[in-house]
């Protein structure tokens, strides 16, 4: 029988589990915790033995290593750096901000950039960010073949990718230098964090000196993400079973400054908000730790999802990422943040899960430029740069494959999902 009423969620920090709601409650209590402690040095510990770098340094979010990044490589201003449409204003921000102009090359089919616009577009730029989209490892062989040519530095975009594998080699490891991303729903989250990693010591040695001079964020901003596991848990999901008093309530208490937003209307406009480029607090590296110990059976999980919904999907009018040479998800270095599928309905059916069966389908990306009401000219794209990327746009949508998500939920989705097939 099918729990019509329980809530199922894609965005409201998926990877929460009651542990991490622990903790939260405890460094709420703790506040001596917030700023100093030995746990910012034990995650970017961890980082450096995972990924076999010489250097990783926290900041606050994707955004803020991001910049960090731009700001260490010393462009001379108004730079082009390459970057894929399909993508979060949170990526072309950081550019801009910077001083730097964003470079935009249209993506494949995969979501990841198109190889040949790519070779194509290589000449107009020194940098590149390169985006594993919702998981999925960019054609790195290629990737790293073009920069070569063009004497391109790549930064890895691992935001999405925390843990996949191109050709058996981790992402993250391909590149000059990447960023990580913590934020709420990302593959591991302390609701705001991210990490840069590089193995060049110049670029290391600037990071490093980047995070001192860019400082914590305020004690306040720190206290709304740790509130936010222990409110979310307690009060919004609980509330979700009402459908719009989970909404409201979340409305309410970013309006009131008790939660944060994902992406704030400042940066809709391409401004930046003074709460970045930020350092980790130490509280929110020990949220993220505790994330990062269950990385890989939160990556597991993901899979065992994703390969459910691959079998339930193959053959319907649903366009479901069937890869080149691949035989199903699990076969693949995908991690599966989302399960990222294609349909001519995709925002009708975005809509109608949400308003009529308490799901919340992924909208990842609804625009070329995420979210769908962020300014495009602000972010210097204009409409008819990346056809596929707009194309996409209008017909994916994504599927939850989080820890929270039971194989039932999965099920739950897929019937609702087959009356469009
Ligand atoms: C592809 C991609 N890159 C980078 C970021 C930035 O990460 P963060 O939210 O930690 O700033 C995001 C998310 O917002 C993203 O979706």
């Amino acid at each position: 029988m099918i729990n019509k009423f329980k809530p199922i969620s894609i965005s409201l920090s998926p990877n929460v589990q009651k542990d991490d709601v622990v903790l939260a409650l405890k460094l709420l209590f703790t506040p001596w915790k917030w700023k100093q402690g030995s746990a910012i040095e034990k995650l970017e510990n961890d980082f450096r033995n995972y990924l076999d770098a010489k250097h990783a340094i926290s900041f606050n979010s994707g955004r803020s290593s991001l910049y960090a990044i731009l700001k260490a490589l010393d462009l001379p201003q108004g730079s082009g750096v390459l970057m894929q449409a399909f993508t979060c204003n949170a990526v072309v921000n950081p550019i801009l901000w910077a001083g730097l102009e964003p470079v935009y090359v249209d993506c494949a089919d995969d979501f990841n950039i198109d190889i040949p616009s790519l070779r194509a577009a290589a000449r107009q730029s020194r940098v590149l960010i390169v985006q594993h989209t919702f998981g999925l490892p960019a054609n790195m062989d290629e990737v790293v073949k073009i920069a070569r040519e063009h004497n391109l530095i790549i930064i890895e975009d691992c935001a999405h990718a925390l843990g996949a594998e191109f050709n058996g080699k981790k992402v993250g490891t391909f590149g000059d230098v990447a960023f990580f991303s913590f934020s709420r729903d990302k593959v591991i989250s302390s609701v705001y964090g991210g990490m840069a990693t590089t193995n060049n010591d110049q670029i290391g040695e600037k990071l490093k000196a980047l995070q001192e001079e860019f400082g914590q964020p305020s004690l306040s901003w720190t206290r709304q993400q740790i509130q936010h596991p222990v409110l979310l848990y307690y009060v919004m999901l609980p509330l979700y079973h009402f459908l719009d008093l989970g909404k409201i309530f979340l409305v309410l208490s970013q309006y009131l400054h008790i939660l944060s937003k994902a992406v704030s209307m400042q940066e809709k406009r391409g401004e930046r908000p003074d709460y970045f480029p930020k350092a980790l607090p130490n509280a929110l590296a020990m949220m993220a730790q505790n994330q990062f110990n269950k990385l890989e059976k939160f990556n597991d999980h993901r899979k065992k999802i994703a390969e459910f919904y691959y079998q339930q999907l193959l053959g319907t009018q649903f366009g479901v990422p069937v890869l080149s040479g691949v035989e199903g998800p699990q076969n693949h270095g995908n991690i599966f943040l989302r399960f990222a599928i294609t349909h001519p309905k995709a925002h009708e059916i975005i809509y109608e899960a949400w308003s009529k069966e308490n799901i919340l389908i992924g909208d990842w990306y609804t625009s070329v430029i995420a979210p769908i009401d962020t300014q495009l000219d602000k972010m210097k794209y204009i409409p008819g740069m990346c056809p596929n990327a707009e194309h996409l746009a209008k017909k994916t949508l994504n599927l939850p494959t989080h820890i929270n998500i039971s194989m039932d939920d999965a099920k739950r989705i897929v019937h609702f999902l087959k009356k469009y097939t």
